[in-house]
């Protein structure tokens, strides 16, 4: 019996399994009910009581053994290349691979971007954290004044005041301080105000801003430069109209509105049976703005106009929650892939 043993130990370590087949031919031949091992365990009986210890031992060793090695084998056949091999179709269709896309802010900021440049607008660019001036003194928001309270903003630093900035009028504030007139200048970025998130705001969100600053500009130049934006982000169709409002910045100062480009006008619960969209505001720049930023307001004048990229996709998509655009829900992103 001993013998019968240590012969199969021996096999067990010569053997040679490559396939699954061979390893099932192992499996019945050692490990089942009628295998070699088991016919140990039949023989077992006739084995003198004072060996059976012994001989009981080496048989479970042995058993265990085998067991191991063909547990073994099984996980490295799963995993093998051989059977990825076997499983490697070449005329099956390509698995579709998803490709990144433009985010619809993205889209909609190229757009509005696209838009001015194509009237001579040029972009500028400034820090989102800013010093208080540009944000506030340089635009007419004298200290303590509640105007300032319009923007609920985030402070870095008190006294001096650093902070990030409520709006992209900051950079225009700089390009007026570093550049003479004509200027034509459009500023998109991120801005970030001190509002409770909901449907309509958030506390970080897209701006872009204009600002056209060159001798004689009027009204009706600010008036005709935003008709042409709206019949080009909305449709040739579209009408606007002004209404008086109020910014520290720009005297007189308007709020625009757009024709609903859902209803044509007549009527719906987009635009709340108004027929009217509200899209931005602007004005004439102040002239103090001017003086402040080191312009001859005798001389020059200008208009300014200020937009929320978000507000622009959610009226030309049609999209209820502005937090949307935020959550990056995939379900959500791919609606706009191809919409460009
Ligand atoms: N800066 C204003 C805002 O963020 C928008 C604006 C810009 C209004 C220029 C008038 C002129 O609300």
């Amino acid at each position: 019996m001993k013998s019968k043993i240590e012969e199969l130990q021996k096999q067990l370590g010569d053997i040679k399994i490559e396939t699954v087949e061979q390893l099932e031919v192992f499996r019945q031949e050692y490990l089942s009910k009628k295998g070699k091992i088991q016919a140990l365990f039949a023989d077992f009986k006739n084995v003198p009581k004072e060996e059976k210890p012994e001989v009981g031992q080496l048989v479970n060793v042995l058993k265990n053994n085998a067991q191991n090695l063909y547990n073994d084998l099984k996980v490295n056949m799963g995993n093998s290349s051989s059977k990825e091999e076997k499983k490697l179709d070449l005329t099956r269709p390509v698995e579709f691979s998803h490709i990144g896309a433009r985010h619809p802010i993205s889209m909609v900021r190229k757009e509005i971007i696209d838009i001015f440049n194509r009237i001579g607008f040029v972009i500028s660019e400034g820090p989102e954290v800013e010093d208080d001036f540009h944000i506030f003194t340089a635009l007419n928001f004298p200290k303590e004044h509640p105007a300032r309270d319009m923007q609920d903003t985030f402070f870095i630093e008190k006294d001096p005041d650093v902070a990030l900035r409520t709006h992209t009028s900051s950079v225009q504030a700089r390009v007026m301080e570093s550049q003479k007139p004509p200027i034509r200048t459009i500023s998109p970025g991120r801005v970030f105000r001190n509002e409770a998130i909901s449907a309509r705001a958030h506390c970080i969100f897209h701006q872009v801003e204009g600002l056209y600053v060159d001798k004689n500009v009027s009204f009706a130049d600010l008036k005709q430069t935003l008709l042409y934006f709206a019949k080009e982000m909305f449709g040739e169709e579209t009408k606007i109209r002004l209404r008086p409002s109020y910014f520290p910045f720009t005297e007189p100062s308007a709020e625009v509105d757009v024709s609903c480009n859902i209803c044509g006008g007549k009527g719906c619960n987009v635009c709340k049976y108004t027929g009217w969209l509200e899209i931005l505001g602007c004005g004439m720049v102040d002239p103090n703005v001017l003086t402040n930023c080191g312009i001859d307001s005798d001389e020059y004048t200008g208009f300014a106009f200020g937009m929320g990229v978000e507000r622009i996709a959610m009226l030309k998509y049609q999209v209820k929650d502005l937090r949307y655009f935020f959550e990056n829900d995939k379900r959500f992103l791919d609606q706009f892939t191809g919409a460009y």
